[in-house]
């Protein structure tokens, strides 16, 4: 049973600029938790270009987007539908775009909504992932840069905030700027910073983190994680790798051994 659980689900969630190694990282840490087969992961994809899904290997059909698009053209073209059927209607829907793999499940939220205020079907879908979230022992979710969108437009409560960067400074004043909008905005319990793509622990040294980013740890440039993306393949497919060890790590430094 994975010690961080306590019959509680633990929310993880990417945070970061573009192409620090989000969707790379999400999709490592989604293989580890699964690899105990009595732990369930829900991965959600929450960035518009939906890249967790080739990470995973997994067939996007439908997505939270998609779902939310059909029920506004319902509504808009004078479809009259009562609150209960909208409701089961929606959670039947988004039972169907859930893509289940034995012990992994995958959610694509798709682009972000459309101009014009229908918070009333965004309240309902992030109160849908809410209640489908509870299923699961973990859920991942591969975010864009910043919380706000997470909590927009997938759900409100993160538990463990995972803060990625490269070896820039450009990545940590993002980071920097992330944990302070996500201080004053959002409840979360934990917060940790992970350093990707670095060629060695000098360079940690040298990007004077600030000790508020509770640094957990960092991840080795790793070939095996690059050749896997060129090719498109799972990270689930990978054996071991310098970089999954290493991301073990950092989620022990967090609290969650899987
Ligand atoms: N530890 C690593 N070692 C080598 N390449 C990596 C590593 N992490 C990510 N990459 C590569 O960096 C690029 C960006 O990673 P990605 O996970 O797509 O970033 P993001 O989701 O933050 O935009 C990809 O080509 C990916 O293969
Ligand atoms: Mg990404």
């Amino acid at each position: 049973m994975p010690d961080s659980k306590n019959g509680k689900t633990a929310v993880l969630a990417m945070c970061g600029k573009g192409g620090v190694g989000k969707t790379s990282l999400s999709a490592t840490i989604v293989k580890i938790l699964s690899s105990n087969p009595d732990t369930k992961v829900l991965a959600i994809d929450a960035d518009p270009a939906v890249g967790l899904s080739t990470a995973l290997g997994i067939d996007v059909s439908k997505t939270v987007d998609d779902i939310r698009n059909e029920l506004i053209r319902r509504v808009e073209s004078g479809h009259s539908t009562d609150k209960a059927q909208m409701l089961s209607m929606l959670d039947y829907e988004m039972f169907s775009a859930l893509e289940e793999h034995k012990n992994i499940a995958f959610l694509a939220i798709g682009r972000p909504e459309k101009e014009g205020c229908y918070c009333q079907v965004n309240h309902i879908l992030k109160d849908l992932i809410a209640g489908m979230s509870e299923n699961f022992d973990y859920v991942v979710i591969d975010g864009e840069a910043g919380i706000e969108q997470v909590n927009r437009r997938v759900m409100e409560k993160v538990t463990h905030l995972i803060l990625v960067s490269d070896a820039s400074r450009k990545g940590i004043n993002v980071v920097r700027t992330i944990k302070e909008v996500s201080d004053s905005a959002i409840d979360y319990e934990k917060a940790g910073l992970i350093l990707n793509r670095l060629r060695g622990p000098e360079e940690r040294e040298k990007l004077l983190i600030p000790p508020e980013l509770n640094c957990l740890g960092w991840i080795p440039e790793d070939d095996t994680i690059r050749s896997f993306d060129i090719e498109g393949r799972s990270i689930l497919e990978i054996d071991d790798s310098p970089a999954v060890a290493a991301v073990e790590n950092c989620l022990r430094a967090m609290g969650i051994s899987h």
